[in-house]
C-alpha cells in the first residue's frame, strides 16, 4: 500500500504530484506529503490525513521547483501523524526519499545507524534506509545512487523507493522490490514516476514496468538508465499505456463506487469480448488456450486470493467443479504460503487479483511457481507484478477500479472463471453442445440483465433506508450463492461499519441462528435452482424467530414474496449465473447504506485498495 509520485523536468513538479497522489489516494490515505527541489533547497512538506489536508498546508507556500517527489501513506509501523508521513530526509538535509513497502530487518538497521550518530525523527521503517543511503553516500564516498544501490544489499522486505538529492538537482534514482513502480518518460525530456500508470497516463502512454531489483536512474541530461542491484545495465523495455484519462474521473457521479456498480454491464461485456460468440457457439480465453490440455490433465487447480478475489475464486469452483469436472481447491493466499503446502509439478495454481500487486497473492504464486507447478493469473491492472510472473493468463478488462470495495472488478472476475468453466467442460466433453451452447447465449445475454437489476436501485434504495441503523446482519446463499453472501456481507461491514456475517444458509442452524432476533436483518439469496425450496425453509426459520427478511428471488417468484420483508427480483438465468445477477443488488444496498450513515464510500477507513504488504 501507499502510493508514490515523482516528476522531474521542466514543468512545476507540485501541481504534478499533488494530482497523481491524489490519484493513488485508493493505496492510502492517512497521511501525505512532497519534497520540491528549488534552485539547490530541499523542501518538505507534510501532513497527516488526506492529500487535501497536504494540499491545503503547502499551498501557503510558494512549493516551486521542476523536481519533486510525493507519498501518500498507510501507516504499518508508526502512527498517521505529520512526522510519520514521507517523505523521510537525512540528518544533514541533503537527502529525501519515499518508500512503499516494509523493511523488515529495520530494527537492526535502525540500532546500527543509532550507534553511529544518525538521530531518527519518526517511528516509520522507512527512515532507515534514508540513513542508510546517507551513511554509505558519505562513508564509501559515493553519488547517491550508487550509495542506494549498494545499500539495498543490507536491506530485507519489500520496497518501491525514489530518491531525490539537494546535490544533484537533476537525477531521480528509484528501485522496486515487490512493490510496484512505473516510470513514465515524457515527451519533453522529463520523467514521471508512480506506484502505478495512474498519475502518469495524463502525460505520457511511454512507460516502462520497473522489474524486481531494479534500480532506474534518471537522469536530464542522459536520460533514463536501468541497472540491477549487481550494477549491471539493462536495456528499458517501454510499453505504451492503453489507459484512458476519462476512466480514471467519476463521469458525474457522486462516489467512484456506484460509477462502477452502474458500469457493470459494460465491463462484462468487455470482459468477455472477442472471447465468447452464442450465435457461432465457441468460447477461448486466448491468453490461456495453450494451458487448457493442461488444466484438463492436472491433479486439481488450486485458486490463491484475497479478500473480494477469494470470493469469486469460490464461485468458480462451484462452476469448474461442476461444469468441467476438475478438482479446485480456493485458498488464502496468506496461509496457502506459509502452511507448507503439497504442490506438484500436475497442479495449477490460478492467482485472482483485481490490483494484481496483493503481496500475499503474489508470494503464493512465487512458492506454487519453485514447486513447479503451472501459475496462470486472473488480473484487471495490466502489466502488473502477477499478470508479469504468471505463465499465462487473462486480464479481466474492467477498467481502473478506483473505490476500495471491489464491485466490477469482482463481477468480471466471476466471468473470466465462467468462461473458463465452459471451455474446460466443453473440451473435456463434460458438458454437450446444447448445454453449451444454451449456456453461452444465456451468458452473452448477462450485461442487458445487469441493467435490468441496476433499475432497481430506486427500491434497493428504500431498503437501505429501513436497515441504516442495524448493528448486524446476516448474508445467507446456497451453492454459488454461498460466495455471493460472503461478498455481501463484506459489502456491508467494508463501507459501512456494520458488523455482517455470509453463511451457507443450512449452517445457520449451527450458531448464528441464536443471533436471531426481530432486530436481526437477513439478507438471502433465494433464487430458483437446485436449492430453492431449503433455502425457502431457512427463511421460515428466520421468520419463526421474528428475524426480518429482504431476498433476492427470481423474478415472478411468489412464494418467498409471501414471507419475506422485502424482495428484490432479478431476471431469470441459468443457476450457474446467477452470481453475476444476485451480488449487484447487495453492492447497491452496501453503497446506499453507507452513503446514509456519512460513511468514506470510496475510501473507508483503514483500509486500502492495494494490499502490498504481508
Ligand atoms: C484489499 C481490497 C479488496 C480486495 C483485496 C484483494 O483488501 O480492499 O477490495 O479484494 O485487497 O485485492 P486484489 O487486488 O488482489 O484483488
Amino acid at each position: 500500500m501507499c502510493g508514490i509520485v515523482a516528476y522531474i523536468g521542466k514543468k512545476q513538479a507540485f501541481p504534478i504530484v499533488l494530482k497523481g497522489l491524489k490519484r493513488l489516494e485508493y493505496r492510502g490515505y492517512d497521511s501525505a506529503g512532497v519534497a520540491l527541489l528549488n534552485n539547490g533547497s530541499l523542501n518538505i512538506y507534510k501532513r497527516s490525513g488526506k492529500v487535501s489536508n497536504l494540499e491545503g498546508f503547502a499551498l501557503k507556500s510558494d512549493v516551486e521547483g521542476n523536481a519533486g517527489i510525493g507519498h501518500t501513506r498507510w501507516a504499518t509501523h508508526g502512527a498517521p501523524n505529520d512526522v510519520n508521513a514521507h517523505p523521510h530526509f537525512s540528518n544533514d538535509g541533503t537527502l529525501a526519499l519515499i518508500h512503499n513497502g516494509i523493511i523488515e530487518n529495520y530494527d537492526i538497521l535502525k540500532k546500527d545507524l543509532t550507534s553511529k550518530g544518525y538521530t531518527f525523527k519518526s517511528e516509520t521503517d522507512t527512515e532507515v534506509l534514508v540513513h542508510l543511503i546517507d551513511d554509505i553516500r558519505k562513508n564509501e564516498n559515493v553519488w547517491f545512487g550508487e550509495a542506494l544501490r549498494r545499500a539495498l544489499h543490507h536491506v530485507v522486505g519489500a520496497y518501491a523507493i525514489v530518491v531525490i538529492s539537494k546535490d544533484e538537482p537533476n537525477k531521480l534514482v528509484a528501485a522496486r522490490k515487490s512493490s510496484p513502480l512505473v516510470v513514465g518518460i515524457g515527451n519533453e525530456g522529463d520523467f514521471y514516476l508512480a506506484s502505478d500508470a495512474t498519475p502518469i497516463v495524463e502525460y505520457t502512454k511511454n512507460v516502462v514496468y520497473l522489474e524486481d531489483e531494479e534500480i532506474a536512474v534518471i537522469d536530464l541530461a542522459e536520460g533514463l538508465r536501468i541497472y540491477n542491484i549487481g550494477d549491471q545495465e539493462k536495456t528499458p523495455y517501454v510499453q505504451q499505456l492503453e489507459l484512458e484519462l476519462a476512466a480514471l474521473e467519476k463521469g458525474g457521479y457522486e462516489h467512484f463506487m456506484i460509477k462502477e456498480i452502474n458500469e457493470q454491464p459494460r465491463s462484462i461485456q468487455d470482459c468477455f469480448r472477442g472471447r465468447l460468440n452464442a450465435t457461432e457457439g465457441w468460447v477461448s480465453l486466448g491468453g490461456i488456450r495453450e494451458y487448457e490440455q493442461k488444466m484438463i490433465n492436472a491433479n486439481r487447480m488450486i485458486i490463491v486470493a484475497c479478500g473480494t478475489s477469494w470470493h469469486a475464486g469460490l464461485v468458480g469452483e462451484y462452476l469448474i467443479e461442476d461444469l468441467a469436472r476438475i478438482n479446485v481447491e480456493v485458498e488464502y493466499a496468506s496461509e496457502f504460503r506459509y502452511r507448507n503446502p503439497i504442490i506438484t509439478e500436475n497442479d495449477i495454481v490460478i492467482a485472482i487479483s483485481q490490483s494484481g500487486e496483493t503481496a500475499d497473492t503474489l508470494a503464493a504464486l512465487e512458492l506454487a511457481k519453485s514447486k513447479g507447478a503451472t501459475i496462470l493469473g486472473i488480473c484487471n491492472v495490466v502489466g502488473s507484478s502477477i499478470s508479469r510472473i504468471t505463465d499465462a493468463g487473462s486480464y479481466t478488462h474492467a477498467g481502473p477500479e478506483i473505490g476500495v470495495a471491489s464491485t466490477k472488478a469482482f463481477t468480471a472476475q466471476v466471468t473470466i472463471l465462467t468462461l473458463m468453466a465452459l471451455s474446460l467442460g466443453h473440451k473435456k466433453g463434460m458438458i454437450n453442445d446444447s448445454k453449451f451452447h444454451t449456456l453461452l447465449a444465456e451468458l452473452e445475454a448477462i450485461p442487458d440483465k445487469v441493467k435490468t437489476v441496476l433499475e432497481s436501485n430506486k427500491a434497493i434504495e428504500k431498503i437501505a433506508e429501513e436497515y441504516k441503523n442495524a448493528s448486524n446482519a446476516l448474508y445467507l446463499g446456497r451453492g454459488s450463492s454461498f460466495p455471493v453472501a460472503l461478498e455481501g456481507a463484506l459489502k456491508l461491514k467494508e463501507i459501512s461499519y456494520i458488523h455482517a456475517e455470509g453463511y451457507p444458509a443450512a449452517e445457520m442452524k449451527h450458531g448464528p441462528i441464536a443471533l436471531i432476533d426481530e432486530n436481526m436483518p437477513v439478507f438471502v439469496i433465494a433464487t430458483h435452482g437446485n436449492s430453492y425450496e431449503k433455502v425457502v425453509s431457512n427463511i421460515q426459520e428466520v421468520k419463526a424467530r421474528k428475524g426480518k427478511i429482504v431476498a433476492i428471488v427470481t423474478q415472478g417468484d411468489k412464494h418467498v414474496k409471501e414471507l419475506a420483508d422485502h424482495i428484490i427480483e432479478i431476471p431469470e438465468t441459468d443457476e450457474f449465473l446467477v452470481p453475476l445477477l444476485a451480488t449487484i443488488p447487495f453492492q447497491l444496498l452496501s453503497y446506499h447504506i453507507a452513503v446514509m450513515r456519512g460513511c468514506n464510500v470510496d475510501q473507508p477507513r483503514n483500509l486500502a485498495k492495494s494490499v502490498t504488504v504481508e
